[in-house]
């Protein structure tokens, strides 16, 4: 038998890491239904998988999936502090080539990015194209080998469409993050949520009357405002965009920019996917006490070489509660070190989110096992994939639909009815 090849925290830890992954499994009953269908077929045999991807409980259901499925699976963190370092111990045991621990450093990070390309994989799996600019920049004669891969979130997919429009990209991805089953639950449900859980983690502060600012009013952004909202906060929400800005006003929020909001927020949560949208000339225009947190894919959002600049001091209060004292003598408190707080401070998205999100995954990954000469572009999850893992989750959920009768079909597919 194969050895397996790992560097984890603690490999001790897996025992309380395999509990935590049986809980996770509960929850995923899609997810576990493909597993039972690639244990019989074994769609993988010979394959191997290589995934960069947050190293969350359910993570290990998606890896223990392909690997029942035939595959060979090294993997690595898409992330520096978003590993659970119980789950990456329970999957070195599983047999998991895994490379992940929380609070990596960058050339950590790399070095075990550069170690799941080692294993040579067949079929890459990122969440933010950290794996796939790797191997297209430093690890080009991995290209060789490499049949096709899947993105899992929307910056990821933005960095993959940049490559495919500069000519760069030298195999098919899958943007698995616009699936409908995806985007419309994960970022929106399952960020809203977590990111909310990430705060209250960090701070345990009460969220009722705060002044709530949610930059970005996409699905990640319209998720935390919904869930915040409900508990009690007022809700300001920033946008660059048009569309959205008065998709959230007509939502009952209020819109308005980021240098307005500044002085007015208690709480700043970025989603935006985009660079500096927090600066130096906001931070000084906020009041003590301001929280600052971020859950767009990279720590980008919030500047926090401005916030460092501006500061006089900082201390650690707890995990992940960074406070700086400005030279104006206001406090600002920076959660996670301004990387994904629903991952970094918290577990990530519910088991039940990821549950689609990661039906999709297999699926697709199962899709690109079995396509040949498909060319390197970013495509769409086929839309059969889709429906599919709708049509398991309803039925898990046990919830029915119509379907259509033979005169409704005809009916929505003519073109000559009309008025009556
Ligand atoms: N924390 C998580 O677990 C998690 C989950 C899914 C996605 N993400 C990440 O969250 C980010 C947002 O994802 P999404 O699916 O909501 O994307 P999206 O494209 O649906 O929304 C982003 C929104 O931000 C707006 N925006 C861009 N620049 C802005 C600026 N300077 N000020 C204000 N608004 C601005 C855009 O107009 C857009 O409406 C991405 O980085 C994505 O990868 C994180």
């Amino acid at each position: 038998m194969k050895m397996t090849d790992f560097k984890v925290k603690d490999p001790h830890l897996a025992s309380q890491g395999k509990l935590l992954v049986e809980w996770a499994s509960i929850h995923m009953p899609v997810l576990n239904q493909i597993k039972h269908q690639f244990e019989k077929e074994k769609p993988f045999k010979g394959f191997t998988i290589g995934a960069c991807i947050h190293v969350t409980k359910e993570t290990a259901v998606l890896m223990n999936t392909f690997a029942a499925g035939g595959a060979n699976v090294a993997l690595c963190g898409c992330n520096p502090l978003s590993t659970q370092d119980e789950v990456a111990a329970a999957l070195a045991k599983q047999g998991i080539n895994v490379y992940a621990w929380r609070n990596e450093t960058t050339d950590e990070y790399y070095w075990c990015i550069n170690k799941v390309i080692d294993h040579k994989p067949i079929i890459t799996i990122d969440d933010g194209a950290d794996l796939v600019s790797t191997v297209h920049v430093k690890r080009k004669e991995a290209l060789e080998r490499i049949k096709g891969g899947t993105e899992e979130t929307t910056t990821g997919v933005v960095r993959l469409r940049a490559m495919e429009k500069a000519g760069a990209l030298k195999y098919p991805i899958i943007a698995v993050n616009d699936a409908y089953t995806k985007y419309l639950f994960d970022n929106r449900y399952g960020t809203g949520q977590s990111t909310v859980d990430g705060i209250i983690r960090a701070t345990n502060l009460l969220i009722a009357g705060k002044n709530f600012v949610v930059c970005g009013y996409g699905w990640c952004g319209r998720g935390i405002a919904l869930r915040v909202r409900g508990m009690g906060a007022s809700v300001i929400v920033t946008e660059v965009d048009p569309v959205k800005a008065l998709e959230a006003v007509m939502d009952g929020f209020r819109v308005t920019t980021i240098d307005k909001a500044s002085s007015i927020g208690d709480v700043f949560v970025t989603t935006t996917g985009d660079i500096n949208v927090i600066r130096k000339e906001h931070m000084l225009k906020m009041k003590d006490n301001v929280i600052l947190a971020n859950s767009g894919h990279f720590n980008v959002e919030i500047s926090i070489p401005d916030l460092e600049s501006i500061a006089s001091s900082k201390r650690k209060i707890r995990p992940n509660l960074e406070e700086y004292t400005l030279q104006n003598r206001r406090r600002l408190y920076l959660l996670a070190e301004g990387r994904l707080v629903n991952l970094a401070a918290a577990e990530g998205h519910p088991s039940e989110v990821m549950d689609m999100s990661f039906a999709n995954q297999a699926l697709c990954v199962k899709y690109l096992a079995q396509k040949s000469k498909m060319k390197p572009k970013v495509y769409k999850v086929p839309m059969e994939i889709d429906n599919l893992v709708a049509r398991l989750k309803l039925k898990a959920m046990d919830v029915e639909i119509d379907t259509l009768t033979e005169e409704q079909r005809k009916y929505i597919a003519t073109w000559e009815a009309g008025t009556v």
